[in-house]
């Protein structure tokens, strides 16, 4: 069985942090399905250091069933993120999780996210500083590098693994490259084989079992991330263990259980059901009517109406054998909002 750090897992299937997604519900139902393994989404330092009440609220998990419990975190500065850590401890955090990939402009104009794998002494400091302050595993999140001219994975995990990184997860992109062009498992395959002693955790287009199977087999990697795949579709992780794909009951009342966790976690009814607009339409997708179906439930504001349109159309709906009309729309600076 895998093992990251002091953890030995029941499978090598990891769900991706995402933000505006891999929120405690969607965890929760993902490691209910099997995922073995759930960050949280990219939660600030800055935020959690100076303790403010909304970056706080991101830590909310649940001790039942997250195990264990990962918490991903972002900044640029070696000293904040430990503290960060710190706080993320005392929140009940077992592994910390460093994002190292993240894109976005706001992000990597501290040095963090992706900015990190422009600056390995320090990307490694905080590793280091992490670790001495909290005492837990620390894993690593990257990409291949910033730009095609500068692919320097190999040199970042050389050093990520000499400041004491558990695990390394890679999505073998460059942040120019942001979600354009396919993921090079060639990557996976060159860290594996340069750092056999690191556990390494393949991720990127990984869109169903036989990818999954696929990428390990290829590459040598230790884990598998899935993250698009899984939106709408948590039961991916029960398929990867050879169970069966949702029925249309089941699909039912995960919705609706999700939809009703969601409104939980957030604690505002309207807010509530507009961001779950998103997940509602990757349920959605693939099936027959998923559009009149969207163009009706944005429409609706009180969660018990969205909750009737939601039994309506779900218990009903079949899979448009004409395949989904479109791609889904997975925007990631959206999600960051
Ligand atoms: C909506 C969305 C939000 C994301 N948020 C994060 C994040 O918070 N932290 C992170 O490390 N990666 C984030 N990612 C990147 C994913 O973890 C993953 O690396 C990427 O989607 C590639 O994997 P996939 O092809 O299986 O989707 C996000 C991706 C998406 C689509």
């Amino acid at each position: 069985m895998p093992q990251l750090g002091p953890y030995t897992l029941p499978n090598p299937y990891i769900l991706a942090p995402m933000a505006g997604v891999s929120e405690m519900p969607f965890r929760v139902l993902a490691f209910r399905l099997g995922a073995a393994l759930c960050p949280t989404e990219l939660v600030s330092s800055q935020g959690l250091m100076r303790a403010n009440q909304r970056t706080l609220k991101y830590l909310r998990y649940d001790a039942q069933v997250e195990r264990p419990y990962s918490l991903q975190i972002y900044g640029g500065e070696p000293e904040a993120m430990a503290k960060a850590a710190v706080v993320g401890k005392e929140a009940g955090a077992q592994i910390i999780d460093i994002n190292m990939g993240c894109p976005v402009k706001k992000v990597v104009k501290n040095g963090a996210g992706s900015g990190l794998l422009c600056d390995v002494p320090r990307a490694a400091d905080i590793v280091r500083r992490i670790r001495e302050a909290t005492g837990l595993s620390v894993t690593c999140k990257i990409r291949s590098g910033w730009d095609a001219r500068s692919l320097n994975y190999l040199q970042v995990a050389g050093a990520l693994q000499e400041a004491g990184c558990a695990g390394l997860a890679i999505h073998p992109r460059t942040r120019e490259q942001g979600y354009s062009g396919q993921a090079d498992w060639g990557v996976i395959a060159d860290l594996k084989r340069h750092f056999p002693e690191l556990p390494i955790i393949g991720n990127g287009d990984v869109k169903t079992p036989a990818d999954a199977v696929r990428m390990q087999e290829t590459t040598g990697c230790d884990f598998v991330m899935i993250g698009r795949a899984a939106l709408g579709n948590p039961w991916l992780f029960r398929e990867l263990l050879g169970g069966p794909p949702a029925t249309p009951r089941e699909r039912c009342a995960l919705v609706l259980e999700h939809l009703r966790a969601h409104l939980d976690f957030m604690g505002d009814p309207l807010g509530a059901v507009r961001s779950f607009r998103k997940q509602l339409a990757w349920y959605a997708h693939g099936l027959h009517g998923a559009a009149a179906f969207r163009a009706e439930v944005n429409g609706l504001d009180a969660p018990s109406a969205v909750e009737d349109c939601v039994r309506r159309f779900f218990t009903a709906a079949q899979v448009d054998l004409a395949g989904p009309g479109e791609e889904q729309d997975v925007d990631y600076r959206a999600a960051l909002g």
